[in-house]
């Protein structure tokens, strides 16, 4: 029973898929590649093999099949694993696996998204079917709402009276305890009895991202206030996951690789419909940590494109500093003329929304135009002033070349010597080292090239001598690829040498002929190597993947090195810098290219 459940569990768990909800994903080859959820990296050395069914992280080695994977993730043990595994993919639990207290809640809640389902049709209804309706549609059509757009995102209209939906839903046989817990009814202050939460409103239904409708949103069609009304917090309805049109939009966001946020619905409607599915809208004003994680699940970078008001750009403030703690990529989409999005849309067309979005500027530069913008830096005060404020946003950036060119605009706008500045940030950065590693990850932060965890070298370096003693043919493969020194540890450097030259002057490689040549110390590793368990039925692949590991040990080391070497010359004032900066920067290149090969 439990045994075929958990068959059932396998053979239905598409891994590629399972993981995208945590990781996003990228094919290669034949595998998929992501950055690791276990470990803190920048760039992917976590993979995914459909075929087989399992992960492996090159970083940090964890790896396992799709259950070892949920249980590490939740951090669950496999019962819990199974179950959630189960929820995702829509297959019932064996009764027996249930508590008594998990089949009363499961209850509760398809009690409730059946509810709303039920109020979204009734509205979507009204709306379109009876004449309560026609003051809503002649509404909609004055914003550009058309009928392929009302079907698609199913709006509604709740009717100008009282108790329209309670008495249907009475009627067909739905309790008020239950309409009240969806938020769908409200109890009368005076006396008893209950009435609809909404009336002569435009009925804009929010579903999650299985479509499940969790609450809904109301928008009057005048000018009343409250202009909108939403569902109150429910057991299905929580504002701080909510996204409006994720159903519409995650398969979207993840071939775009980008997810746009806007404010309200009305932006929604009209960039959807502008083509840019990969959008969601944030609900009011703060973006909350629990949105940004559902949207990273798709994809790496958020485009924010906000009301271009004050208010507007509070709120992307707030937005940036949440989603970039949580390592998003970040681009902000300026809205002019002091619009939000559903208005330039209307006004310009969606071709000149398309080149706003094209236009997004990245962190850093949206952060020192909005400082430049907030300063009058005519007077040393102001400059200060821009500098201080520069200095954190400048810090949070990876990239070293953005980091000059802003420092070199700076110092132009301001016109402040540029070593001045570099000479602040300097001391910005060695002010601030120390916290950066503690809350690593949890704030704005430098992010370095991680240097990869030994032991993810030591296995790859490992592998790749064993696989060559036991088959000599792959030895001129991973000759053409790699010198012995760029082996990390000595012993492993002396096989490597011994291999090579056996094999170059056509002597055997047999690990014994190759042990007598061998000092102490790597005839130690050499038994150690052979001792272990080997056996892979893909070589190539897995040589392969050795030597990526092993090359980018050696690139990233080598880029430390270069990273010194610049930030010495640049404390002297050295005008060699630049030379060697531009060689940092081609290592870095060799380095990306080596992950997206
Ligand atoms: P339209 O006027 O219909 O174009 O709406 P808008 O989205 O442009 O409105 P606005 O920029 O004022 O608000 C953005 C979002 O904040 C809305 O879509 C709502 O989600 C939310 N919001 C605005 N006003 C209210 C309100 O009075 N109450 C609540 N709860 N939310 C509101
Ligand atoms: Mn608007």
């Amino acid at each position: 029973m439990m045994e075929d459940f958990i068959d059932r569990l396998r053979s239905a768990a598409d891994i590629v898929s399972i993981i995208s909800d945590y990781v996003p994903l990228k094919k290669k080859g034949r595998n998929f590649w992501g950055c690791c959820p276990f470990h803190n990296e920048k760039t992917p050395s976590f993979s995914v093999n459909p075929d087989k069914g399992f992960f492996y992280c090159f970083g940090c080695q964890a790896g396992g099949n799709v259950f070892n994977f949920i249980m590490r993730i939740e951090n669950t043990g496999f019962s819990d694993a199974a179950k959630i595994l189960a929820a995702k993919l829509n297959i019932p639990l064996p009764e027996k696996e249930k508590s008594e207290q998990d089949r009363a809640r499961e209850k509760e809640l398809n009690k409730l998204y059946q509810i709303n389902e039920m109020a979204r049709d009734f509205f979507h209804s009204c709306l379109v079917k009876t004449s309560y309706g026609k003051p809503a549609l002649a509404y909609l059509a004055s914003r550009g709402i058309n009928d392929a757009v009302i079907e698609r995102f199913k709006l509604g209209f709740a009717p100008p009276a009282w108790d329209k939906l309670l008495t249907s839903f009475l009627a067909r046989g739905v309790d008020e305890l239950s309409l009240l817990k969806a938020g769908l009814i409200v109890a009368r202050s005076s006396g008893d009895g209950f009435y609809d939460r909404f009336r002569n409103r435009v009925m804009f239904p929010i579903a999650d991202t299985r479509s499940r409708v969790v609450g809904f949103g109301g928008r009057v069609l005048d000018n009343s206030e409250p202009k909108y009304l939403n569902s109150p917090e429910t057991p299905v309805f929580n504002k701080k996951h909510v996204l409006y049109g994720i159903d519409l939009a995650y398969k979207a966001i993840r071939d775009a690789g980008r997810a746009i946020v806007v404010e309200g619905y009305m932006d929604l409607i009209s960039v959807q419909t502008a083509g840019f599915q990969n959008a969601v809208a944030s609900l009011g004003t703060a973006f909350t940590p629990e949105q940004a994680r559902l949207l990273l699940r798709h994809a790496p970078e958020i485009q924010f494109a906000y009301d271009s008001d004050a208010a507007g750009q509070n709120a992307t403030q707030r937005a940036l500093i949440t989603a970039k703690s949580l390592g998003a990529a970040i681009r902000i989409v300026a809205i002019p003329d002091g619009k939000d999005p559903d208005e330039y849309i209307r006004k310009y067309g969606a071709d000149a929304f398309r080149n706003l979005v094209q236009e997004a500027a990245g962190f850093v530069e949206y952060q020192i135009n909005r400082i430049l913008a907030a300063t009058d830096y005519t007077g040393l005060e102001g400059k200060l002033t821009v500098i201080s404020q520069a200095l954190p946003v400048l810090a949070s950036s990876d990239n070293d070349i953005e980091i000059n060119t802003y420092i070199t605009r700076l110092a132009d706008v301001l016109s402040v010597d540029e070593s001045a500045i570099r000479s602040e940030f300097r001391k910005y950065l060695r002010m601030h080292k120390k916290d950066k590693n503690v809350k690593s990850g949890n704030n704005i932060n430098i992010v370095k090239i991680s240097t990869q965890p030994a032991a993810a070298t030591t296995a790859a370096e490992r592998q790749i001598i064993r696989l060559m003693c036991e088959d000599a043919a792959i030895i001129p493969y991973v000759m053409a690829e790699l010198r012995s020194n760029d082996f990390e540890a000595a012993s492993r450097r002396e096989i490597i040498n011994s291999l090579f030259n056996a094999y170059n002057m056509n002597k055997s490689t047999a690990p014994a002929v190759i042990a007598a040549t061998l000092g102490e110390e790597a005839n130690q590793e050499l038994s150690q190597i052979m001792l272990a368990d080997s056996r892979c039925d893909n070589v190539t692949r897995v040589v392969d993947d050795c030597l990526r590991t092993i090359r980018l040990a050696r690139l990233k080391y080598q880029y430390e090195q270069q990273r010194n070497k610049v930030e010495e010359l640049e404390r002297m004032g050295d005008s060699r810098c630049l030379q060697e900066l531009a060689e940092m920067q081609r290592i870095k290149d060799e380095i990306s290219k080596l992950y997206n090969a």
